[in-house]
């Protein structure tokens, strides 16, 4: 055949198509996931996340330090309170010693600025009921989660979290107008350095079921009042340009596999950088299908976060980062 362009040409060899590739993993781009439980004196694996555990404080010391020595530079902490500490407020979110903030110290304690240490800024582990904040009547009788309320407790939260050494904070609750409130809170206390990495995309998906098991969530129903529809892409567009408005320092889209398009949609329009999170049922599918031998898992974990940086991510939250951060180190990708 006579032809002028060949693409193929490109793809001869691994590495021409390593010189040619324009998407590639870093390990600083992914941020590592990590729980924190209340109440063990050993880690427990999650049933429906095998190979993540909820971790005592001293074992999450040591998750982190194998994430720092694979590179990734960022964690992203979770608390599991005692179920006897949960109430209708979730006020262990903001106590002192509460679990997550005893977990945010000790990190600090051994890593310092080393690691960034990102805590999750929302209520729903830590409530009675499961939801993102505080319940209250509508005026149809209908119970719902107060906005403004649980706007207030994220607050404290938050302020809570900066005093045990977060350097950035991250409601995931989807209320109105939580990153300005968060952001004064922040700032009246002195903590104008403390960052906001904004949920701003993030809809009521069932591929968050396994982090349900993973937090030992008392929810029932949904949050779909809260959380966005998944047949809504423009809502997210309005969702981060208010959040960008109120100060976020970072957005992020979530989940992100069945997402993309929102994805590459908010990294077009965003002037901040804008993160991706790779939830607990993406995982859960990838470690399934690769614990029945139905697909390569290596490569199946590769292309999904390749995918993901495509799309737009510049950050990552997965459940993979240590490891896959050791794979890149070894020169796979
Ligand atoms: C809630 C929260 C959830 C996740 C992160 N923060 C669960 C939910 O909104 O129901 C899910 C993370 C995952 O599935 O990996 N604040």
């Amino acid at each position: 055949m006579d032809l002028i362009r060949r693409p193929r040409r490109l793809r001869t060899n691994p590495a021409m198509r390593d010189i040619v590739a324009e998407t590639r993993l870093h390990p600083e781009d992914m941020i590592q996931v990590l729980f924190v439980r209340d109440g063990i004196d050993a880690p427990q694996e999650i049933p429906s996340m095998p190979g993540q555990h909820q971790h005592t404080v001293e074992s999450l010391v040591r998750a982190v330090g194998e994430a720092v020595a694979a590179g990734v530079r960022c964690i992203d902490l979770f608390g599991v309170p005692l179920d006897a500490d949960k109430d209708a407020e979730g006020s262990a979110a903001w106590a002192e010693d509460g679990i997550l903030n005893r977990g945010i110290r000790a990190v600090h304690d051994e890593f310092g600025d080393d690691v960034v240490i990102m805590a999750d800024t929302c209520l729903d582990e830590f409530t009675s009921h499961g939801h993102c904040g505080p319940l209250t009547q509508n005026r149809f009788g209908t119970t719902v989660v107060d906005n403004d309320a649980s706007v207030a407790a994220y607050c404290r939260m938050a302020v809570s979290q900066a005093r045990a050494g977060a350097h950035v904070v991250s409601p995931s609750g989807m209320m109105d107008g939580q990153i300005a409130a968060i952001r004064q809170a922040l700032d009246e206390e002195g903590f104008e350095e403390v960052s906001i990495m904004a949920y701003s995309a993030k809809y009521a998906s069932a591929f968050f079921g396994p982090f349900r098991d993973a937090v030992g969530s008392s929810l029932q129903g949904d949050r779909k009042t809260y959380q966005q529809d998944p047949a809504n892409r423009r809502e997210s567009l309005l969702e981060t340009q208010l959040d960008l408005e109120e100060g976020a320092d970072m957005v992020m889209v979530k989940p992100a596999m069945a997402y993309l398009d929102v994805l590459r949609e908010v990294a077009d329009f965003s002037s901040v950088p804008v993160a991706a999170y790779q939830v607990s049922g993406e995982y859960a599918m990838i470690e399934a299908a690769a614990a029945n031998g139905w697909v390569d898992r290596e490569r199946i974990v590769l292309e999904a976060l390749t995918g993901i940086r495509r799309a737009g991510a510049d950050l990552i939250f997965t459940y993979y980062a240590t490891e896959v951060a050791g794979w890149l180190r070894a020169g796979r990708r």
